[in-house]
C-alpha cells in the first residue's frame, strides 16, 4: 500500500444498527486500499443485541481491534472513543437518531433518504448547527470518481453538445408479498417506499446530469410524479422532471417489483448521448460517450449512427462506501462542519421534491404534517 507523506487524518466511528448497510460500511473502510485518504477506526458498535453486536463484529471486521459493543444505541453516543456516528437504521429512525447523536456531540454520517420529510431534514440541520457539529447525508454515489468525470464531459467540454434530457432507473425486485411486515422494506412506519429507498439514486442522477449547479445556487425545477402503492407503499415511481429556464427533461423511475438492466441511465444532448452502467444504479461501473455522425457522414437510410468517442471504467475496492467515509474524515481535519458534495442545502432539495412526489404520488407517512419536535 503506498504511504502517504503525511499523517492521515483518523476517525473513529461509532456504529448505530448492524444491518445490512452498517456491515457493508464497516468492511469497506476497513478494507486495505491504495491511496486510501483517511484512516478509520470501527471504536464502537450499537444494535438491539449484545450476541448480534458480537456476530456483527465475527462477521465483519474480525481483523482490527474490537470495537466497544452495545445492546443500546446510547452506549455508543456516550462512548468518549467515538468521533462520528454511522447511521445505518430505517428511514423512520434517523431523525431521531440524528438528534440523539447530535445532542451529545457527535458528528454524524446518517444514511439516504436522510429523513422521511424535509421538516425533519430541516430539524436536524438546525441541531446540528446549533452544536456545532457535523452532518452529511450519506449518499456515497456523489463521491464515486464517475460523477466527476462525467460532469467534466456534460458541463466542461460538452461533448454531447446542450444537455436535453436524462432518463434514469433503479428496480430491485424486493418479492415485497414474502416479506413479513416487520421488513423496512414493507412497513410504512419504517419508511418503505421505492421512493426513498431507491428513486432517491435516479433522482440524484437527474440532478447531477440535467444542472451544473447544486444546493443553493441550484436551478428551479418543475415535478409530475405518480406512484403505485400497494398496501399504501410505493412499489414504483416514476418522476417527470423539469427545467423550465432550459426546457431539460429528467424521466426518473424507481420500482421494487423489477431488477433493472446494468445500463440504467442515458443522458441526451443536442450532439449524442452517454450511457452510464453498474451492478446497481448506486454503483456506476463504466460510462461511454457515444457522438451523433456528421450530417455528410450519415448513412443512406437516413437513420442518424452514432460512434463512441469516450468509455471509461471503474474498479473498485469493496462496495464503495470508503469514499464518502474519507470525505467526512477529510472535512473533520479541516474543521468544516459540512460536505461541499453533499451539502445540507441540497439534501434539503431532494427531501422537499421527495416530499413533492409523494403528495402527488398518494405515498404518504405518519410522519407528514407533523410538526418540529
Ligand atoms: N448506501 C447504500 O447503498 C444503501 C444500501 C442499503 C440500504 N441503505 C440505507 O441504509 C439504511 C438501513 O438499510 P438496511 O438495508 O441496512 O436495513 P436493515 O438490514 O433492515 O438494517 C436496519 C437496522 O436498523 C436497526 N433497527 C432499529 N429499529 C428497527 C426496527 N424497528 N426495525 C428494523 N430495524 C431496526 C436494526 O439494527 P439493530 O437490531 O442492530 O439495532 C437493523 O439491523 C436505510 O436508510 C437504507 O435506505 C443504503
Amino acid at each position: 500500500m503506498a504511504e502517504s507523506q503525511f499523517p492521515l487524518p483518523t476517525i473513529r466511528w461509532g456504529i448505530i444498527g448492524a444491518g445490512a448497510i452498517s456491515a457493508a460500511f464497516v468492511k469497506d473502510i476497513t478494507l486495505p486500499r491504495e491511496h486510501a485518504q483517511a484512516r478509520h477506526i470501527v471504536s464502537a458498535i450499537g444494535t438491539s443485541s449484545l450476541e448480534k453486536a458480537k456476530s456483527f463484529v465475527q462477521d465483519n471486521i474480525p481483523s482490527v481491534p474490537t470495537p466497544h459493543i452495545y445492546s443500546s444505541y446510547e452506549g455508543v453516543l456516550q462512548d468518549v472513543t467515538v468521533d462520528v456516528v454511522y447511521i445505518g437504521t430505517p428511514h423512520a429512525f434517523h431523525k431521531k437518531n440524528c438528534l440523539d447523536a447530535i445532542a451529545a456531540g457527535k458528528h454524524v454520517l446518517c444514511e439516504k433518504a436522510f429523513a422521511i420529510t424535509a421538516r425533519e431534514a430541516e430539524e436536524v440541520f438546525a441541531a446540528a448547527t446549533a452544536k456545532n457539529v457535523y452532518v452529511m447525508e450519506a449518499m456515497w454515489t456523489r463521491f464515486h470518481p464517475l460523477v466527476q468525470d462525467l460532469r467534466k464531459v456534460l458541463f466542461t467540454d460538452k461533448l454531447i453538445g446542450d444537455i436535453r434530457r436524462t432518463f434514469c432507473d433503479f428496480g430491485q425486485d424486493h418479492k415485497l408479498a414474502s416479506l413479513g411486515p416487520e421488513s423496512r422494506l414493507k412497513n410504512l412506519d419504517l419508511g418503505a417506499g421505492s421512493l426513498l429507498n431507491i428513486g432517491i439514486y435516479s433522482l440524484t442522477w437527474g440532478l447531477l446530469t440535467l444542472d451544473e449547479r447544486i444546493g443553493m445556487e441550484a436551478s428551479h425545477t418543475e415535478i409530475l410524479a405518480n406512484q403505485s402503492l400497494v398496501d399504501g407503499v410505493d412499489v414504483a415511481t416514476a418522476i417527470l422532471l423539469r427545467y423550465p429556464a432550459t426546457g431539460r427533461q429528467g424521466i426518473l423511475t424507481s420500482t421494487s417489483e423489477f431488477k433493472n438492466d446494468d445500463a440504467f441511465c442515458r443522458i441526451e444532448g443536442t450532439e449524442g448521448y452517454v450511457l452510464l452502467s453498474g451492478p446497481y444504479t448506486s454503483s456506476p461501473r463504466n460510462f461511454s460517450v457515444w457522438r451523433n455522425r456528421s450530417a455528410s457522414n450519415s448513412s443512406f437510410d437516413g437513420l442518424q449512427q452514432s460512434e463512441p468517442v469516450f468509455q471509461k471504467g471503474y474498479d473498485d475496492v469493496g462496495f464503495g462506501l470508503y469514499r464518502e467515509a474519507d470525505a467526512v474524515a477529510l472535512d473533520l481535519a479541516a474543521g468544516r462542519r459540512e460536505n461541499k458534495i453533499m451539502p445540507h442545502a441540497e439534501t434539503l432539495r431532494i427531501m422537499r421534491m421527495l416530499d413533492e412526489i409523494r403528495r402527488q404520488g398518494g405515498a404518504s407517512f405518519p410522519q407528514d404534517g407533523e410538526s418540529s419536535s
